[in-house]
């Protein structure tokens, strides 16, 4: 009898914790995010549907982005509606259909992530009004529906933190700055109505999909001060995992005179101290949510920047620098390259010009920064060039944290802009298959 009652106990103590636990044991989540906007790029760059298949075994998720919303209806609608959509080349049916080949993968469709970057209010707007989060969640209903996705990813587009000014010269900076980030500008008078409204529109989302059993994930995007907009506490119940964009902390565009790492793991010295990996996990997990529950994303591209005479010759971070460097010859935008067209520039001397040679790789022993690479400007003030990346390396230490912390995941992102034809060293997506080894 007391064996009986012993077993009993056992197993109904058992039963209570399975919730919790199934997930907690649940094999990590490696999410994949394919940006369709790959699709347009040329030549080597362009990345069809079926280029993905080399990486998708090691996919558990596939998240096809990006959705946006139509201001005037508040409706979720494809943005490019000739890629997308049957009329056109059907690539949300094509990328859905993936799952006649691989079974296990769970398809998202991500509506967001900064692509739509037209009026991009109407992502608050749609929070203020009841009516208006209807019409999103039901049109969004339709297209899961229709194409046959697993689920939905809210990579909503909130605003995003000014960078913060470094404080008298840079003379100063060097020396011993005591106080060198202004106060947080107001982005977002009705930031609190906001959050609530995100609030409302997770919970009355998952209402609206829990028949069909569609995943909810929510994409965090760089940049978005997670305090200002998520009530961890009302939505993690709603959703099945969240990313965590903890990147592009540095970009170009939003530091044109200073580059310096764009995602670093851990807290640097004598900089902001949020502005890391480690600073935004802690963030979410100190607010509740459980940390299986949290996927860290990792980027596939290096952010760059022009190094001119004025810049310190070692090349060291934080460093003196004049925009974003030029552009890619596949992918052409100012400021970025993918990982391939790093490489390229690392191992093949005289790339440029004649004159240039190649980058100077840095890499970083204590694993807490990241990798850079550059090139000093030449006598006539030409060819500097100062790239923050990730390689095999610091994508391998990223998945070693994220096990370390009991995480849920990682995120690539993107697979377009990893070696997807193998170009660098002959493997296909050698940054995802660095992290999934490290899982
Ligand atoms: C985010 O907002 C909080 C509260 O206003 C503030 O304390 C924090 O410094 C902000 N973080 C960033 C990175 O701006």
């Amino acid at each position: 009898m007391a064996n009986f009652l012993a077993f009993w106990l056992a197993l109904s103590s058992a039963a209570f914790i399975t919730g919790s636990l199934a997930d907690n044991m649940m094999p990590p989540k490696v999410v994949c995010y394919y940006d369709s906007r790959s699709y347009i790029r040329e030549t080597q760059a362009k990345m069809l549907p079926s280029d993905l298949d080399p990486a998708l075994p090691y996919c558990t998720h596939l998240i096809y982005g990006y959705a946006g919303i139509d201001a005037a209806t508040h409706k979720m609608v494809s943005l490019n509606t000739g890629l997308d959509l049957d009329q056109g080349h059907a690539n949300y049916r094509v990328i859905t259909q993936l799952k006649r080949k691989f079974p296990a993968l769970k398809i998202l469709l991500s509506v967001g992530g900064d692509a739509d970057t037209e009026g991009t209010e109407k992502y608050l707007t749609l929070l203020e009004t009841p009516e208006a989060r209807v019409a999103f969640i039901n049109s969004a209903v339709v297209i899961l529906k229709n194409y046959g996705f697993d689920g939905i990813d809210l990579a909503w587009e909130f605003p995003k933190v000014k960078p913060k000014k470094i404080r008298g010269s840079l003379g100063s900076f060097w020396h011993g700055f005591k106080k060198v980030f202004t106060g947080d500008s107001i982005l977002d008078e009705k930031a609190e109505e906001h959050k609530l409204g995100f609030t409302k529109l997770v919970q009355e989302l998952k209402n609206a999909i829990r028949p069909d059993n569609f995943l909810m994930t929510a994409s965090v995007l760089p940049s978005v001060n997670s305090t200002h907009y998520f009530d961890t506490h009302s939505i993690m119940n709603y959703l099945d995992f969240i990313i965590l964009d903890a990147y592009d902390y540095y970009t170009p565009e939003r530091n044109p005179k200073q580059a310096d790492y764009p995602a670093p793991l851990y807290e640097l010295h004598e900089r902001n101290p949020e502005l890391n990996v480690d600073s935004i996990v802690t963030w979410w997990v100190r607010n509740a949510v459980p940390s299986y529950k949290l996927v860290l994303g990792i980027p596939t591209y290096a952010r760059t920047w022009k190094m001119t005479s004025d810049s310190e010759g070692a090349g060291v971070p934080p460093i003196t620098v004049d925009g974003p460097a030029p552009e890619g010859p596949y992918t052409k935008q100012a400021g970025l390259l993918s990982f391939p067209e790093v490489c390229s520039k690392l191992t093949n001397p005289n790339n440029q010009k004649g004159l240039h040679t190649h980058l100077r790789k840095v890499t970083d022993p204590s694993k807490r920064f990241g990798t850079y690479a550059f090139r000093v400007a030449d006598d006539n003030d030409e060819g500097g060039i100062w790239v923050g990346y990730e390689d095999a390396d610091t994508t391998g230490n990223k998945a070693a944290y994220v096990k370390a912390k009991g995480l849920g995941g990682i995120a690539i992102n993107d697979l377009s802009l990893d070696d997807f034809r193998g170009l660098c060293s002959g493997d296909k997506f050698p940054l995802l298959r660095a992290a999934k080894y490290r899982l």
